[in-house]
């Protein structure tokens, strides 16, 4: 369980990570923020491009400042957003965070007035495709 510091650190590095969002193209401002196996919280926003692919989303920021960081263990997400609709990561970004992250692991999606939902990253991402995938029959890694 994640206690509720955690989930309102989590909430106050969101919105201010959404507040630098670069969306001049969407106009679409997006916050994350991850917390990591050491209790550190990283955040992240959309950077868009005039080259429209190339545009990055909040989750994907806030995963390069975890790994930057040293971590390597994703123990809780929220993302932050603004809409009719709660803003869930994107299919790129489940996968992303899968990379880091156990089945089980909690994302909590809000906007300016609070929470607007909770969902596991199984439910979002179901029967995923993950580093143990890459591990051989006898245990032995893919590579070698
Ligand atoms: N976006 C995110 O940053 N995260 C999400 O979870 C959904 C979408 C961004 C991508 C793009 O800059 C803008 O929101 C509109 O899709």
């Amino acid at each position: 369980m994640i206690d509720e510091s955690h989930w309102n650190s989590l909430l106050a590095a969101a919105r201010a990570a959404r507040e630098q969002a670069y969306a001049p193209y969407s106009r679409f401002r997006v916050g994350a923020a991850l917390l990591d196996e050491a209790g550190r919280v990283h955040g992240g926003c959309n950077v868009e491009n005039a080259a429209y692919p190339e545009g990055v989303c909040a989750e994907a920021g806030a995963l390069s400042a975890l790994v930057l960081a040293g971590g390597r263990q994703i123990i809780a997400a929220v993302v932050v957003g603004e809409g009719a609709e709660p803003v869930t990561p994107c299919g790129g970004c489940r996968q992303k965070l899968r990379e880091f992250a156990d089945a089980t692991l909690p994302i909590r999606i809000a906007d300016g007035q609070g929470w607007r939902g909770e969902h596991t990253l199984a439910a979002l991402l179901p029967a995923s495709f993950g580093p143990t995938h890459l591990t051989k029959k006898d245990g032995r890694d893919a590579a070698s």
